[in-house]
């Protein structure tokens, strides 16, 4: 996700020369250096002190590490951050109480939720700003973050809904490539050329869906024939119980995120 959004911001325009990344294996450091050139990379396994020297020397900050770290490295970038510095989170399930609980009082913090299309510039990122956060920085964060892809300001309350569908919801399309990929081989389609298929037809289809304005009953109803084959497999969806099924797995996935935030708080 980390490489997503430095891909993005690098591809959006942001000056390489102005991006620190830091993680913990010099090879995974070396791998970033080498890919996204002008960037500076360091790791924690040669240089210890690496969160806080690039904490130092921000004006955001954007944790990334998995949930359950993200409240030890806010503890340990604390002494390293200037008062206005803004602490960017993309860590699912984490609030803003407790990345504001583990940095200096008065710290400006905002919560994102980005999705793994922000790699190409066209994520989208939900930002959330606690209440140290003035307009002005949310402003900066919106702006720092845009290249990744379509920025959104939601309410707190509702990241866990907005993480069940744009979070996890690549997953699920390319979950719909692979079940195409599958029922064309089931029909008697080479595996290569049903997969082709499928990845060619889902990201048109994406392309489709990204023009301004789109509308995907719209679309689906606009290639659908009275009477015809799309319109008999919609159909069978319908009768299936698809719609139910897609909002039960997102329920689900909203749920796990109300989880998360129980167990590390
Ligand atoms: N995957 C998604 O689609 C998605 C969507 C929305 C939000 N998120 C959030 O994105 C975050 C990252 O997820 P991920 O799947 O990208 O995890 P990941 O692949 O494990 O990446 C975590 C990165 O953090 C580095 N790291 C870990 N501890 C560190 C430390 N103490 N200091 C410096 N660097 C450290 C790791 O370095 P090494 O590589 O050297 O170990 C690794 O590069 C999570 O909080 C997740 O909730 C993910």
């Amino acid at each position: 996700m980390n490489e997503a959004i430095l891909g993005g911001l690098i591809d959006g325009g942001m000056d390489p020369a102005d991006i620190v990344a830091t993680v913990r294996r010099a090879e995974r450091a070396a791998e970033l250096a080498a890919r996204h050139h002008g960037i500076t990379a360091i790791a924690g396994e040669e240089e210890p002190e690496n969160n806080r020297q690039a904490a130092k020397r921000a004006d955001v900050v954007i944790l990334g590490t998995k949930p359950v770290g993200i409240a030890d490295l806010a503890r340990e970038i604390s002494g390293s951050l200037s008062p206005q510095t803004i602490v960017v989170s993309v860590a699912a399930g984490v609030s803003l109480a407790q990345l504001e609980a583990a940095l200096p009082a008065g710290q400006p913090v905002i919560r994102t939720m980005p999705n793994v299309p922000a790699k190409l510039g066209r994520g989208v990122v939900s930002v959330s700003p606690g209440a140290n956060c003035s307009p002005e920085q949310l402003q900066l964060a919106k702006d720092v973050l845009k290249p990744a892809g379509t920025v959104v300001e939601v309410p707190e309350e509702q990241v866990d809904a907005l993480s069940a569908i744009s979070g996890s919801g690549p997953a699920y399309a390319f979950y719909l490539a692979e079940a195409m990929a599958a029922a064309g081989v089931e029909l008697g389609l080479d595996p290569d050329l049903s997969l082709l298929l499928a990845r060619e037809t889902v990201a048109g289809a994406g392309f489709m869906l990204a023009e301004p304005g789109a509308d995907p009953s719209a679309l689906r109803k606009s290639v659908t024939s009275p009477n015809g084959t799309t319109e008999r497999a919609i159909a069978t969806f319908n009768e299936r119980g698809i719609p139910e099924i897609i909002a039960a797995g997102a329920r689900a996935a909203a749920d796990r995120a109300a989880e998360i935030t129980k167990q590390l708080g």
